[in-house]
């Protein structure tokens, strides 16, 4: 089996995670009874600059024939002066569009080796392992009407029980697949909204997912409890601005934004794309750590069904981390500078 792959390396450090990902994959592939085929396409600034368009016609086709996306970053200071639809992250948005990727997850893991490097104390976030699935495209974000007459302004906060059975779903088939455990996350004390939330969750789960371990909670206490006592959490599942604030929480547990990757999936292809930018700071230096991308790549592993393949990518990181290298973000007294093709290769070779 050959699996059509997608790569938008886009702009900055972007190109840089991509190469290793790709190095990764090939080592896989010599591994295994299947293969990747590789379409490199233009998005972001480096499209801007080529096509003057974000998100070209042809990579939104080349995307959509393909099996997955593989996403760099987009942006950049060179692009910082375009406003609109002219901006290099509206072609990220649009793309998410045009794939209809309706469920974003964000997971967070901290293995012991990684703990110290955490702003929060390391006792509370050692072994931490938890997975947010956000409603990606509906919620208060998308819900019309909206208005502003400088006077008085609203949103509209939305969601249909189609909406909400589709993402649960998935927040329920990924606990399967972890440690059977779904917290969804709503504010159905004060929301009408989330009162469907949450009543649609129980049916789906009575009906459908009754081996999986179902409780609710406050966004607001969700919060709190993410801070205080984060390994309690197995999947969590919530709607889009909840989900927003609460993975953003999440992503300090790990202590740098260079090892959280994320997967955006819908019916079709899905899109995998590390949660960091595009680091103008340190692009072009080999400073970049590789780690997001990789967790990325194996979630993309995973989507595809090759669950071995994504098991051994993340033991390979395992492995890697328990030698004293580090990129310069997790960098600290008595750890070794690696570069991100260093880093790559070591997590490959593991
Ligand atoms: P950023 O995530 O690019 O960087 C924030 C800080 O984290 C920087 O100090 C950077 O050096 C560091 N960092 C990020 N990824 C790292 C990695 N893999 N290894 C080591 N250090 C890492 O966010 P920022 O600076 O706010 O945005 C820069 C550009 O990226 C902007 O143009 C922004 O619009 C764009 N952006 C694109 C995203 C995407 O493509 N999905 C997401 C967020 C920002
Ligand atoms: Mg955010």
């Amino acid at each position: 089996k050959t699996y059509k792959i997608t790569l938008l390396p886009g702009d900055g450090i972007g190109p840089e995670v991509v190469a290793e990902s790709v190095k990764l994959l090939d080592v896989i592939a010599e591994k295994s009874d299947f293969s990747f085929e590789y379409t490199e396409a233009l998005a972001g600034g480096a499209a801007i600059d080529a096509r003057n368009d974000p998100m070209p016609q042809e990579t939104i086709d080349a995307c959509k024939a393909s099996d997955a996306v593989l996403l760099g970053a987009v942006g950049g200071p060179k692009w910082d002066d375009l406003t609109g639809a002219m901006r290099p992250e509206s072609g990220l948005l649009k793309i998410r569009k045009e794939l209809a990727v309706f469920a974003n997850l964000r997971p967070v893991a901290v293995p012991p080796s990684l703990a110290e490097s955490s702003p929060l104390r390391p006792a509370a976030v050692i072994g931490v392992d938890l997975l947010t699935v956000r409603e990606l495209t509906g919620g208060i974000y998308f819900g019309q009407p909206v208005g502003n007459d400088g006077n008085e302004a609203f949103n509209t906060m939305r969601y249909s029980v189609e909406e909400i059975e589709r993402v649960a779903r998935v927040a329920f088939e990924w606990a399967r697949k972890r440690r059977n455990k779904v917290t969804s996350v709503d504010k159905a004390n004060v929301l009408e909204v989330s009162r469907l939330w949450r009543d649609t969750v129980k049916a789906l789960h009575k009906k459908e997912f009754s081996d999986v371990e179902l409780d609710h909670m406050y966004i607001d206490n969700a919060t709190m409890q993410m801070v205080i006592n984060p390994r309690q959490f197995d999947v969590i599942l919530t709607g889009n601005i909840f989900g927003d604030i609460l993975s953003d929480t999440s992503a300090t547990l790990g202590g740098s934004l260079g090892l959280l990757p994320s997967a955006s999936l819908g019916k079709g292809t899905g899109l995998f794309e590390p949660v960091h930018g595009s680091a103008p700071d340190i692009a072009g230096q080999g400073k970049a750590n590789p780690i997001a991308m990789i967790l990325s790549t194996a979630m993309m592993l995973d989507d595809l069904g090759e669950g071995k393949a994504a098991t051994a990518v993340r033991q390979g990181l395992e492995a890697a981390l328990g030698h004293n290298l580090r990129t310069a973000d997790l960098c600290h007294e008595g750890y070794t500078p690696a570069s991100t093709s260093e880093m790559g290769e070591l997590i490959r070779t593991e």
